[in-house]
Formats: structure tokens, C-alpha cells, sequence
């Protein structure tokens, strides 16, 4: 019997890629660049499946460039706003996705962030490098503490519990909004309910683990940054296009709130001359939330299992 063929858009981890073709025939675009997207429609002709990153859309005009073969788009991610959730279902097509691998590594890194931009790490070892350590002053190079101070999380899911976890370690008050209060995952860690305008006002750090969504776009503006403390900063890992750039521009270089920062923008990459890099209470990180050897080799065979089972038409284990 011949084996299901499938398209794979990118260099992965070599235990993802192996797993894929012990059973399928593979098309693999073997590189770190992104497929071409003429290349990608092209390719995805006549394939059983298709293993994606978040980079690539995958809308009607891909499923239809697919054709009828097509059963299943895994993406190796956990966030999937580049898909079309409504055309892959008018198409038949499921799709899988790597939750829960990448919470831990994600919220290790939302904490590399928060200290960063409260103890100005990335701005002092640069004031190092550029001859401006004098002698030990006082009051040069001040921050913030996290330890001890009030956090504000922005959805409570398991990355945000995740988070919540660590700072429960720093001693910290945690206050959290989103759709609906979270009884269960709220006492795991202590974290208190609030209406968004209490958790601006109320809050030294705020923190973004919502989802990427028509609802979330830009929830992240000009209004948001205003009701919270001047000293306050404001960290992302979730998804650029839930921050309003300008508006964070704005509120960072009239001091309304102290700094930022983010692992992920809009676009990316990010142009080196976009204003936000000109900003020292502003780090900005190459989407890395999850970049950890063992994470990747996880989401890869995660994404693996769930494309398997799929062209296969198996119980998808990890299905949007
Ligand atoms: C995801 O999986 O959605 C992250 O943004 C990258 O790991």
C-alpha cells in the first residue's frame, strides 16, 4: 500500500522529521527560510496532509490549491490564529496543534522578560560593552522589584498559571482578568479576579497569555497603557498583533508607563528601524518563548503524531 503523502514547510527537529517518515512519503521544504507562498501552493497538490509553523496561512485558497486529499493541517505550534478554523472545516480538514509542551518554557521565558525590563539587564550589560560603567553610584541604573510587588495577568490559561506558579516563588500579589473567572486554576495559585480597569490601575507588571483573536486584537492600545501606573511595565508573548504599536510607542516614550517588554510583534521579524528599538525601556525578543532543545524536539513530534494520525484517519491527538 502506498504510503500518505504530506508536505513538510520547514527544517525541523530531526526526531519530528524522522517520526514523519517512518509512515508518510515526505515533500520536505529543508530549510530555515520560509517556502515560498507560490511554492507552497504548488506543492500542496494532491497531499494527505500538511505539517506548518505559524508562519505559513493556511486559508481557502491553500486548501483549495490542496485539493480534496488533504485530511489534516498540523501545525507545530500551540497558537493557530494563521489558520482558517472555518475553511479547514468547509474543506473536511482537521487540524492538530502542541499544547501544554511549551507552557513551562513559555512562562520561564515571560519571566526572563519581567526581570529584564524591571532590572534593566539588557540596557546595563549594553552600558557595559559601550565604556559607560564608571565608578559604583547609587542611583545609576535603578529598577524596579518583582519580588513582592502585584502582577496582572491577562488570561489565565496554562500559560498564565504557569507563570503565576513562578511568581507565587517571588512573593508577588497576583490579580487576573479574561472572560470569566477561573475558580479552580485561580486557587491552584493564588491569583485574585479583577475587571481589567482594577488590574491596570492596580497592577506593577501586566502580563499578555490571552489568545491572538478577533476579540484580542489591538487589546493591547492607546487606552489600555493610559490607565495603568506610570512606574508599571508591560510584557507580551502571545501574539503581536494583540498590541497596539503605536500606541505602546507613544506610551513609552511619554513616560506613561515604564517599559516594556516583548517576544513577539507585528511584523516579524521586526524592521531594525522600527521606533520601538530605539527605545532603552523597550527589549524586544525574536519570538523565542518556546526555543528550548527539548521543547522544539516535543512540539516537533507532537505535530508529528498529530499529522500521522490524521493521513491516516485516526483520532487526531491534539485537535483544534
Ligand atoms: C506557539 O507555539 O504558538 C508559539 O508562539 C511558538 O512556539
Amino acid at each position: 500500500m502506498s504510503k500518505p503523502k504530506v508536505l513538510i514547510t520547514r527544517r525541523i527537529p530531526q526526531a519530528g522529521l524522522a517520526r514523519v517518515q517512518e509512515v508518510c512519503e515526505v515533500r520536505h521544504w529543508d530549510s530555515d527560510e520560509a517556502i515560498p507562498r507560490e511554492t507552497l501552493l504548488e506543492w500542496i497538490a494532491g497531499m494527505d496532509g500538511l505539517y506548518c509553523l505559524l508562519t505559513e496561512r493556511v486559508d481557502n485558497e491553500l486548501l483549495t490549491a490542496a485539493g480534496p486529499s488533504l485530511r489534516v493541517v498540523s501545525t507545530m505550534s500551540v497558537g493557530y490564529d494563521h489558520i482558517n478554523v472555518g475553511a479547514c472545516r468547509s474543506h473536511n480538514v482537521l487540524i492538530g496543534n502542541t499544547p501544554g509542551v511549551l507552557t513551562d518554557t513559555t512562562a520561564d521565558l515571560t519571566l526572563a522578560l519581567l526581570l529584564a525590563t524591571a532590572r534593566r539587564v539588557i540596557e546595563a550589560a549594553a552600558a557595559v560593552r559601550n565604556g559607560e560603567w564608571g565608578v559604583w553610584k547609587p542611583e545609576w541604573m535603578l529598577g524596579r522589584d518583582l519580588y513582592g510587588s502585584t502582577v496582572g495577568i491577562v488570561g489565565l490559561g496554562r500559560i498564565g498559571v504557569a507563570v503565576a506558579q513562578r511568581l507565587k516563588g517571588f512573593g508577588c500579589h497576583i490579580l487576573y482578568t479574561g472572560n470569566q473567572p477561573k475558580a479552580a486554576a485561580a486557587e491552584t495559585v493564588g491569583a485574585e479576579f479583577v475587571e481589567m480597569a482594577t488590574l491596570l490601575a492596580e497592577s506593577d507588571f501586566v502580563t499578555a497569555h490571552c489568545p491572538y483573536n478577533q476579540n484580542t486584537h489591538h487589546l493591547f492600545n492607546a487606552e489600555f497603557f493610559r490607565q495603568m501606573k506610570p512606574t508599571a511595565i508591560f510584557v507580551n508573548t502571545t501574539r503581536g498583533g494583540t498590541v497596539d504599536q503605536d500606541a505602546l510607542y507613544a506610551a513609552l516614550s511619554n513616560g506613561e508607563i515604564a517599559a516594556a517588554g516583548l517576544d513577539v510583534t507585528t511584523p516579524e521579524p521586526l524592521p531594525i528601524t522600527h521606533p520601538l528599538l530605539t527605545l532603552p525601556n523597550c527589549v524586544v525578543l525574536p519570538h523565542i518563548g518556546s526555543a528550548s532543545v527539548a521543547t522544539r524536539t516535543k512540539m516537533a513530534l507532537m505535530a508529528a503524531e498529530n499529522l500521522i494520525a490524521g493521513v491516516l484517519g485516526e483520532q487526531v491527538p491534539n485537535l483544534v
